[in-house]
């Protein structure tokens, strides 16, 4: 007789969920805690209003995640009145497995790298489809003052970029976003750096001198702790 084996089949939405939760599990009472932005970081808060514990302080890092964090009833602190962060939670867009992260697909990279910056512990939650094995499929947002948007982007052709501008998109600081596709990522923070490094550069969304210290990747059977 012919064995059948049935394939689990799990949504990305399933797996955020998943995820979400297993990040709640990492928290504990009393903290101070980030919260970062994106499809899977919402359903994160969503978990969020639902369970017992008290946070010291909870800081966002998006205007997006704000509002949805106030409409469950949750206080958000300022970051400079909290000083730093005890654990800070956010997705990403891409990650590998040292931890190194390409994200600001939602365009929050600014305020998500300050909180991660100033994190104790940042751990990162994801569906098994970001989880690469080098950074670079998906187009590297970097935020820029709007009037140094073209310069900025002939400097990204000089390094083999091909940036294009995010149209009808506007950062929570008044910024605009290049998605640069074509960049080689053999070393994340050299690049990190050489990005930040260009006049008019406000953040590159690669993280990888900050990396993320915990990984918590979702895939059909479950969810991995990296
Ligand atoms: C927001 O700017 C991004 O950095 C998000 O954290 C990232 O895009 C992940 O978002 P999703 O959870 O929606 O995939």
């Amino acid at each position: 007789m012919r064995a059948l084996f049935l394939e689990k089949q799990v949504s990305q939405d399933e797996k955020k969920i998943q995820v979400a939760k297993a990040a709640i599990n990492e928290l504990q009472d009393g903290i101070i805690l980030g919260v970062g932005t994106g499809s899977t970081v919402n359903y994160f808060i969503d978990l969020l209003a639902n369970q017992a514990m008290h946070f010291e302080a909870v800081v966002s890092s998006s205007e997006e995640s704000t509002i949805r964090l106030q409409q469950h009833g949750i206080l958000v602190s300022d970051l400079s009145s909290t000083g730093d962060i005890d654990i800070y939670v956010d997705g990403a867009d891409e990650a590998t497995k040292q931890g190194y992260l390409i994200k600001g697909g939602g365009g929050a990279l600014t305020r998500e790298k300050i909180l991660a910056s100033a994190s104790r512990k940042f751990i990162c939650i994801a569906d098994d489809s970001k989880f690469v094995g080098v950074l670079g499929n998906f187009p590297l947002p970097i935020e820029v003052i709007p009037m140094a948007r073209s310069y900025v982007a002939r400097q990204l052709v000089k390094a083999g970029g091909n940036p294009v501008w995010r149209d009808n998109f506007v950062t929570d600081n008044g910024n605009q976003i290049l998605d640069v596709s074509g960049l080689k990522i053999t070393n994340p923070p050299e690049l990190e750096k050489n990005l930040n490094n260009i006049p008019g550069v406000v953040t590159v969304g690669i993280f990888a001198i900050r990396t993320a210290d915990k990984l918590l990747i979702a895939n059909k059977d479950g969810v991995q702790i990296i």
